[in-house]
């Protein structure tokens, strides 16, 4: 696979195998990443690779925190603008309605889109969970850097047959994760992702998600 073929092919992937990921793989996968570049060589990132109980633990402390308090921590930096305006509050309708249709979830069944949402906080099965975080007095220029990285991942994870599923969501929930991490507050929760070798058979295996059209989102300045 070359690369224009990895960013063609990556989709995020929300069912996955109850299949392992060879530990050496996800080394080989997590070190080239790393060669990501970053403004001044900073490299202002640290991931958390979560698998097996260690994983399961994780996920079973955010739930518990979705019981008590279902709206969420104070996330670190905000998951989205509030409110989001004109196109991108359609654009992120169109990629949720695309989901709730693919698994034939009416937009009236609340409890369904919540029972479905909350699977994110499992990784969405995967058997590898990714969690990025970075110093707090990062500056937004660094998450720049973080998201290099993160499409890193995802583009040499292709190469290798397995999927991803980038993830904002956890930002709702840097206190627990902190702690459940022991990593004390001075670390910004950044996001996270899925790893693993997607359920293709599902219909939320690869939602083909549209993106708007070159000439809407570049400009060409010159001849
Ligand atoms: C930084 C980032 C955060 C995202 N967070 C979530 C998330 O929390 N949950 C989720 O299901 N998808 C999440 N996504 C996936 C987007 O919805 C997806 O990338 C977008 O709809 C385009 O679809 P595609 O990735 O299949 O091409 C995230 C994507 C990015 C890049």
């Amino acid at each position: 696979m070359n690369v224009t073929e990895a960013v063609l092919s990556r989709a995020s992937a929300r069912a996955y195998l109850d299949q392992p990921v060879e530990p050496e793989l996800l080394r080989e996968i997590l070190a080239a990443a790393l060669r990501a570049p970053s403004g001044g060589n900073l490299q202002p990132w640290h991931v958390h690779v979560l698998t097996g109980a260690a994983k399961q633990n994780f996920s079973q402390r955010i739930l518990d925190s979705f019981s008590n308090n279902p709206m969420g921590e104070s996330p670190d930096p905000k998951m989205y603008p509030e409110p989001l305006p004109s196109p991108y509050k359609e654009r992120r309708a169109v990629c949720g309605t695309m989901l709730y249709d693919a698994l034939a979830i009416p937009k009236e069944d609340k409890q369904a889109r919540i029972v479905q949402a909350l699977k994110n906080y499992e990784f969405f099965g995967a058997p590898v969970g990714l969690i990025f975080t970075m110093p707090s007095y990062m500056v937004e220029a660094q998450a720049i850097d973080m998201g290099i990285l993160m499409q890193s991942i995802m583009l040499l994870a292709k190469d290798r047959g397995l999927d991803t599923c980038p993830q904002v969501i956890w930002r709702m929930w840097p206190q627990t994760i902190r702690s459940a991490l022991d990593i004390g507050d001075a670390q910004h929760v950044m996001g996270g992702m899925c790893l693993g070798y997607a359920d293709t058979a599902s219909p939320v295996a690869n939602l083909g998600v549209p993106r708007d059209s070159l000439d809407a989102l570049v400009s060409f300045h010159g001849d």
